[in-house]
């Protein structure tokens, strides 16, 4: 029988001042003497109005409620519905998302015994997972009940499904309860289950729960059981199983008639059969023989009770979501899982996993050699390239260096191999550099055999002398990039000038901005290029295979991640966004906004940021972007200034088609980027970008990353 008695005794009463029949039954509340008000309204609403990503900020004007609790005799002013659940399941998010609380409100489930279904019944209207709750028992609160249920004195003998209820109402008012406080019984069981969509059974007695269930598989409907000991939580999939046997058979084909003639005594085997006696807690199995005589019954504790709960919610969650939950058994124990306590920094095995700094193999750098083919092939070796990948190899015939494309070395971003002619370009301004401060420079020819396209440059040494150059030697040797965050020191105008003209003398120009709101703009594309970089599996995927751990491997390409510059928290930061996993589910729900955050400060707080563009587009024009972009880059470092490419995944995109090979899913917005991008700059025609630098004011960066050997790049 749906008791729905004395609804006063659990259930608030919500009154609605747009209503004139609420108005007047408002009045007689506050009429009442004892009626304590409390008017929550304002602070809730401040609440509400302080929450981010509002889906609609017309929700701040839902009127509000006020709502009576008789049996606290209270009066509370509080937001209307809508806004309510905003606020008070925003922590919830994301994860449990704004639509997913949504779907779970959809659930309509009933509980039967509100002992252990006192906490989960809790669990499920805190959490959510639930637009309807169910709940039965016959019985009332013992003080004995007060180690497991979490409820107190003065719940002492009041009904424990009235109990829940309360507290179901205290904290949330709007969700919809109903109470049956007979219990379930034949008579009741059918009204008890009808219309849900998933029953947890935590009753004691074996004939209801045989009931229950053999009601719940006619209709199809869920069973979850969570049995405290050992925390063994039970599935049945009805729904998706409607001829799977009751407790998956584990009773054989006992029926509630059967089981409603034994005794107390004749019913303990089939209680064991469910509990599966042999795998029972020590101390359970032994307090189980001593029941009658020194134990009235079996022994529950209160964090098995809540553990209990919280397994049960999962399930619901998992089942309300559509999520992977078939019919079965687990146990969710914490007592043994505690057995398997280690340090996390001793592997299995004993020896420790992590590397702490100090442990890294000292740091490498070039050489100087006196022989001067020597010298520019090192110089070559040691030029910059995207994600180092050293994208070249070099074949040394005579006078002649050349240097081909190495198309094994390449990535996404990479296209038509823009970036590593750009690499190539600047190994090209290395190679000159070296080559006139050991008295041999010649000339170079780009792209010299039409046949033969990853032949990229071909470096003639001759005995020309350019003072200039070979005064640059010391700096390009040292030459490095500087990601950290520096302080905003002014450029002067003869630096300016100087950066300048080293990027015309190698036949490109350089667009430098000082001006915060422009380093701004620039950031704003910049980020939002990065967080789309994050969120396309591949380009995720490159960019973190790019970097490398010291002592992790011993790779001598990719990014050192010691040169990252890594501020307070961003080392974290980059353990969670550098799992597949987390950027997949980011870009499902449409977020990462803080994937684009570090990109778009580190250029605000610099000093500059230098733009090297090239008058065409042709593979060559790279190329001499690649040996401006590094004059540029060598006159800075002489000059104070640490330097730090950022090249927006887009950079070596042409047009919408290059945005679709990097990003299918975010090809549009690439798109738009590149192009504000190029209208930031002004970029007429054919006018290409061949590297973007950010200039700033920080230490020097004390660590390289590696070089392939020599012999790993020549031919
Ligand atoms: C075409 C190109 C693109 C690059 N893009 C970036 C970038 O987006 N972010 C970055 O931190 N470094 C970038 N770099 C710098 C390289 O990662 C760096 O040169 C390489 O790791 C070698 O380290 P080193 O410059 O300290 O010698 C780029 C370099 C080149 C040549």
């Amino acid at each position: 029988m749906v008791s729905a008695g004395n609804e006063a005794l659990w259930r608030a009463r919500v009154f609605d001042e747009r209503r004139a029949a609420d108005v007047a039954a408002l009045e007689e509340v506050r009429r009442q003497p004892d009626t304590v008000t409390l008017d929550h309204r304002a602070r809730l609403r401040d609440e509400l109005s302080g929450l981010r990503d509002l889906p609609d900020r017309r929700i701040v004007d839902e009127p509000c409620r006020w709502v009576h609790y008789p049996w606290r005799r209270e009066l509370v002013g509080i937001i209307g519905p809508q806004s309510f659940s905003l606020v008070r399941l925003d922590r919830n998010r994301n994860k449990i998302t704004r639509d997913e609380q949504a779907r779970l409100r959809r659930l309509r489930v009933g509980i039967v015994g509100l002992s252990v279904g006192n906490a989960i019944a809790q669990a499920l209207a805190l959490e959510g997972l639930c637009g309807e709750l169910r709940l039965a028992d016959f019985d009332s609160i013992d003080l004995s009940n007060l180690n497991r249920i979490p409820v107190g004195i003065t719940d002492v003998g009041v009904n424990k499904a009235v109990v829940a209820a309360r507290r179901i109402a205290e904290l949330d008012p709007y969700l919809s309860v109903s109470v049956h406080t007979a219990g379930v019984t034949d008579a009741s069981v059918d009204a008890m289950v009808d219309g849900l969509d998933l029953v947890v059974e935590e009753c004691d007695s074996l004939d209801v729960k045989m009931s229950v269930r053999r009601a719940a598989r006619g209709r199809g409907i869920p069973v979850i059981m969570e049995t405290t000991d050992r925390g063994l939580l039970d599935i049945e999939r009805f729904d998706l199983e409607p001829q799977r046997p009751l407790f998956h058979g584990l009773l054989g084909d006992l029926d509630e008639a059967s089981v409603a003639g034994l005794t107390a005594q004749e019913k303990i085997p089939y209680a064991l059969a469910l509990l599966s006696a042999a795998e029972l807690s020590v101390k359970m199995a032994a307090s189980l023989v001593e029941v009658g005589s020194t134990l009235s019954t079996w022994p529950q504790l209160g964090s098995e009770v809540l553990a209990g709960a919280s397994a049960v919610a999962t399930a619901v969650r998992r089942f309300g979501l559509g999520e992977s939950l078939p019919s079965g058994r687990v146990r969710i124990d914490s007592g043994t899982l505690l057995n398997g306590l280690r340090d996390p920094l001793v592997d299995d095995d004993g020896s420790h996993s992590d590397i702490p700094e100090s442990s890294v193999e000292s740091a490498v750098a070039p050489t100087r050699p006196a022989d001067g083919v020597e010298a520019v092939l090192e110089a070559i070796r040691w030029a910059p390239s995207g994600g180092n990948a050293q994208p070249w190899s070099l074949q040394v015939d005579g006078p002649l260096i050349h240097i081909h494309a190495d198309r094994d070395r390449t990535s996404l971003m990479d296209v038509d191999g823009r970036a590593t002619h750009v690499a190539i370009g600047a190994a090209v301004y290395n190679a000159k550099v070296a080559a006139a401060a050991h008295g041999i420079l010649g000339h170079t020819v780009l792209l010299p055999d039409p046949d033969s396209v990853d032949l990229v440059a071909t470096v003639t040494l001759g005995d020309h002398r350019n003072q200039f150059l070979a005064q640059r030697y010391p700096s390009m040797l040292e030459r490095r990039t500087n990601r950290g965050v520096g302080a905003r020191v002014p450029i002067d105008r003869g630096l300016e000038d100087a950066l300048g003209d080293a990027a015309r003398d190698e036949g490109g120009r350089l667009h430098l901005y000082t001006d915060p709101h422009e380093l701004a703009a620039f950031g704003d594309v910049v980020g939002a290029a990065d967080r789309i970089r994050y969120l396309t599996p591949m380009l995720h995927e490159q960019m973190i295979g790019e970097l490398r751990w010291p002592g992790s491997d011993t790779a001598r390409t990719g990014i050192d991640i010691r040169t990252l510059g890594l501020g307070n928290g961003e080392g974290a930061f980059l353990d969670v966004v550098r799992r597949s996993d987390v950027v997949t589910r980011l870009a499902r729900w449409g977020a990462g906004e803080a994937l684009g955050i570090s990109a778009r400060d580190r250029i605000t707080s610099s000093s500059a940021l230098g733009v090297v563009t090239v008058p065409g587009s042709r593979l060559e024009d790279y190329v001499r972007g690649g040996s401006a972009a590094e004059a540029v880059w060598v006159c800075a470092q002489e000059n104070g200034f640490g330097v730090q490419p950022m090249s927006p995944v887009f950079l070596y995109a042409r047009d919408s088609y290059d945005c679709v090979r990097l990003s299918d899913p975010f090809a549009s917005e690439l798109d738009a980027l590149r192009v504000s991008m190029r209208g930031l700059l002004d970029l007429s025609g054919e006018e290409s970008i061949a590297l973007v630098l950010r200039l700033s004011h920080c230490p020097p960066e004390t660590v390289r990353s590696a070089r392939l050997p020599a012999n790993r790049i020549r031919r």
